[in-house]
């Protein structure tokens, strides 16, 4: 079954309550939260009230994405708000091992990310401790890119490397090529302007569970 996370990034942010509580009843299976520090990715978004604040309106699964520097730093800020999941990308950590421990310790679910750029290879240190990966489908900082053609290799290549691991993938998934990349093996899609460019957000996501 392919969880479906819907990521905030592209929501109206002054009905923030009820865009996640639209998409709550539409089916989606998590709340993604795109933490962006206009150092790591030219671009900023929210912080730890934020999303405290968010996930008081909605019982999902929230799944919080530090596009950020330094994620040691903040780590255990983002904790003490116990999300489901959190991410860090492993080029802002490379000795990404003592987070992991860390954010596992706190009984939360660790992800790990890389950018287009980035091989799966880098990743095979880390796979045993890891609850999942998400793979970057897109340069993180924005929604509403076109996926990388090249990143969609690397869905598989991780699949056969770890064939039990939760494997998320983020950026550019439509209703028009989310299927190609399941086969793959991708078994979480984060989805932004692919549920947010429909007024009917049930209907959207129905679209990405044919
Ligand atoms: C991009 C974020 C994504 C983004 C996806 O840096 O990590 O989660 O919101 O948006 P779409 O689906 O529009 O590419
Ligand atoms: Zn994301």
């Amino acid at each position: 079954m392919t969880i479906i996370s819907p990521s905030i990034l592209s929501a109206d942010f002054s009905r923030i309550a009820e865009e996640i509580r639209a998409l709550e009843a539409g089916g989606a299976d998590a709340i993604h939260y795109d933490v962006m520090d206009n150092h790591f990715v030219p671009n900023l978004t929210f912080g730890f009230k934020f999303v405290e604040d968010a996930m008081k309106g909605s019982s999902l699964p929230a799944d919080v994405h530090l596009m950020i520097s330094n994620p040691a730093a903040s780590l255990d800020k983002w904790l003490a708000l116990k999300p489901a999941a959190l991410t860090f990308h492993l080029e802002a950590e490379p000795d990404a091992a003592p987070l992991i421990a860390r954010i596992k310790a706190a009984g939360v679910r660790a992800f790990l990310s890389i950018k287009p750029a980035t091989p799966v290879a880098a990743l095979a240190p880390f796979l045993a401790g890891l609850d999942g990966v998400l793979l970057m489908l897109v340069e993180p900082g924005f929604g509403g890119q076109a996926m990388l053609p090249e990143t969609v290799a690397k869905i598989g290549q991780l699949r056969a490397m770890a064939p039990a691991l939760e494997i998320q993938i983020d950026g550019g998934i439509k209703k028009d090529n989310y299927r190609d990349l399941v086969a793959l093996g991708a078994s979480n899609l984060v989805i932004g302007s692919g549920i947010f460019a429909y007024s009917d957000y049930a209907a959207a996501i129905a679209e990405f569970r044919k």
